[in-house]
């Protein structure tokens, strides 16, 4: 079966580098570009960073687009502290040596779109997808399909409504929900139960590579502000779990959903409403519902050991 064209819509993002790494390590993936929108961090930072992460994996071959600098819906916020002031645990990084395209992003994705099919995965804030649907409505014809993490189906992590992709831009959330295409979504509640532990620290730094080596030391403020917030080390693997669908689109159970976004409301703006009503079980909307850890764990090994080792 010929690999799967893909374009990663990121807000790099220690959780995105994971998942990004995880689709650069995986055979069944033809990533094509990365392309970057504000939100952890902001646009300067997430371009830089994507450029970073593929220097890291020697992948010149793919394409780095910048995307939106702003919400569509106005100001929001950033989450430096979860990932860092630099967006990747604030650590030392040479100069990258994958360049940014001069193309930006949406019209990246559009023409890559029209070349040939293409999915699309978004792992930060939609601001960037949302725009293409609004700039290019006919894109719609051109991909396949589009996987997002996002929203929550009971409580956020910014408020108790909102999760923080949505909640930056609940506005541009609402397009591509609205959107005519098939969309699967990974909420909170499925990507918390995919989860790392200071096991997989160890087994990242015996990889003896630079990728290993990186990804343990960027994940240590994740693990650390979990364990000061949470009260556990538990690294929750949200964004990885968008790619994993489009490697394995049988590893997680998914169920048809009427999906709707809170853009007004004093207390419920950026929650999402995933109607789980037999009338829309046949929806070209679905969420995801259900994921085996230990499976998606070691597959993240797997592919994460491909890496060359330093010496
Ligand atoms: O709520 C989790 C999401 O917000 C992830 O995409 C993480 O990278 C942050 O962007
Ligand atoms: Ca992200």
């Amino acid at each position: 079966m010929a690999p799967t064209r893909l374009i990663i819509d990121t807000d790099p993002g220690v959780d995105d580098a994971v998942a990004i790494m995880l689709a650069l390590a995986s055979p069944e993936l033809d990533v094509l570009a990365l392309t970057t929108v504000v939100g952890n961090v902001e646009l300067e930072k997430t371009t830089l960073n994507a450029r970073r992460l593929l220097s890291l994996a020697r992948r010149s071959d793919v394409l780095v687009g910048r995307g939106c600098a702003d919400p569509i819906g106005g100001v929001s916020g950033t989450a430096a502290e979860v990932h860092g002031q630099d967006g990747l645990g604030d650590l030392s990084w040479p100069e990258p040596t994958v360049k940014e395209s001069d193309e930006d992003a949406i019209e990246m994705i559009y023409r890559l779109a029209k070349e040939a099919p293409l999915t699309l995965v978004a792992i930060g804030p939609l601001t960037n997808l949302a725009t293409l649907l609004q700039r290019h409505p006919d894109v719609v014809e051109h991909i396949e399909r589009v996987v997002i993490m996002g929203g929550a189906s009971f409580e956020g992590n910014v408020t108790p409504a909102a999760e923080f992709n949505i909640w930056v831009d609940p506005e541009a959330a609402a397009i591509v929900f609205a959107g005519d295409w098939k969309l699967d979504i990974m909420p909170l509640d499925l990507t918390h139960q995919a989860y790392l532990t200071d096991d997989d620290l160890a087994f990242l730094r015996d990889l003896n590579s630079e990728v290993g080596d990186r990804l343990a030391a960027m994940l240590e403020p994740y693990a650390k502000f979990h364990e000061e917030w949470v009260g556990n080390r538990d690294l929750i693997m949200h964004d990885a779990m968008a790619i994993y669908e489009v490697i394995d689109p049988t590893a997680i159970k998914k169920s048809g959903v009427k999906a709707d976004v809170e853009t007004s409301g004093i207390h419920s703006r950026g929650a999402t409403w995933f109607s789980r009503s037999f009338h829309h079980a046949e929806s070209p909307t679905r969420v995801g519902v259900k994921v085996h850890n230990p499976t998606f764990v070691q597959l993240l090994r797997e592919r994460l050991a491909t890496f060359p080792s330093k010496n």
